[in-house]
């Protein structure tokens, strides 16, 4: 069986690498995960996880006669981790094209796949992920211009056929009226609200301390709301050779 889900936002810095690696761990006490950094551009999954000195990463995989897929997967907290590199020629030398097949090789081996997405819909590597998941987890913080990003990469998945797994709240404060905007989001996405994360001194630690929230904290607030965001997830048994072949064959866009 497997699940692609693409996580993704819209705007920048709502939090998706930590949730990636978050959901990433907790969904790993019942299955198999693979958690890949697909943010070719601006990649930081690496620092998130202690990865950030590795030789091999997907920038050396998604090129012509590149490493094979396997070179670029750690095992790390639980997880198979794929990190990206973050030179400005890895970037520039990759074909993210290929992620394709990147994803189609992993997902004969996995129950779940994570895509850390980019902040946009405006380059190819940066909607591949929302092309080609099978639902979205769209992470906003709670205003009104962070809901309105996250609409639009809906809508985008959407028109793909990419479903909307749910909205995931970070960096949520008291003052946020959080119990104003849920309500009102869940009208638009079509989605539930997969958990409110709190804005915390712990998120931001772990990062500093290169581990995933739920290795460096696993019973703060917001890794217990994580815990719940992948309860509610209901992960789907996608047939593995259905989705490689989906993944394999897929038209990419030009982008918007
Ligand atoms: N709940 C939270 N409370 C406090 N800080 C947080 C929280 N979630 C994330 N952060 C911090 O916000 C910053 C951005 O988080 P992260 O890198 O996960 O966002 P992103 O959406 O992946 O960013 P980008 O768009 O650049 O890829 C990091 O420093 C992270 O530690
Ligand atoms: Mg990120």
């Amino acid at each position: 069986m497997v699940e692609a889900f693409a996580v993704a936002s819209g705007k920048g810095g709502t939090g998706k690498t930590t949730s990636t690696l978050a959901l990433g761990m907790a969904l790993a006490e019942d299955y198999d995960v693979t958690v890949v950094d697909a943010d070719m551009g601006m990649a930081n999954l690496l620092f998130h996880a202690g990865l950030a000195d590795v030789e091999t990463t997907l920038h050396d995989v998604v090129v012509e006669g590149g490493a094979p897929v396997e070179a670029a997967v750690y095992e790390r907290h639980g997880l198979s981790v794929v990190p990206c590199g973050t030179d400005l020629s890895g970037f520039a030398a990759a074909d993210p094209t290929r992620l394709r097949d990147v994803v189609a090789t992993l997902a004969a081996d996995t129950d779940v796949v994570l895509l850390d997405s980019a902040a946009t819909l405006s380059s190819r590597s940066a909607v591949l992920p929302i092309v080609l998941a099978d639902r979205v987890v769209v992470v906003v913080e709670p205003t009104i211009p962070a809901l309105s990003d996250g609409l639009k990469v809906q809508e985008y998945a959407t028109s793909y056929g990419t479903e909307t797994a749910g909205v995931l709240f970070n960096k949520v404060r008291d003052d946020d009226a959080i119990d104003r905007i849920a309500p009102k989001a869940e009208r638009y996405f079509e989605g539930p609200t997969l958990a409110t994360v709190p804005a915390s001194d712990t998120v931001r630690g772990a990062r500093r301390a290169g581990q995933p929230l739920l290795a460096y904290a696993p019973e703060s607030a917001a890794a217990r709301a994580y815990r719940e965001a992948a309860r509610s997830l209901s992960v789907r048994e996608g047939d593995s050779g259905a989705v490689a072949d989906r993944f394999r064959s897929a038209v990419v866009p030009e982008s918007l």
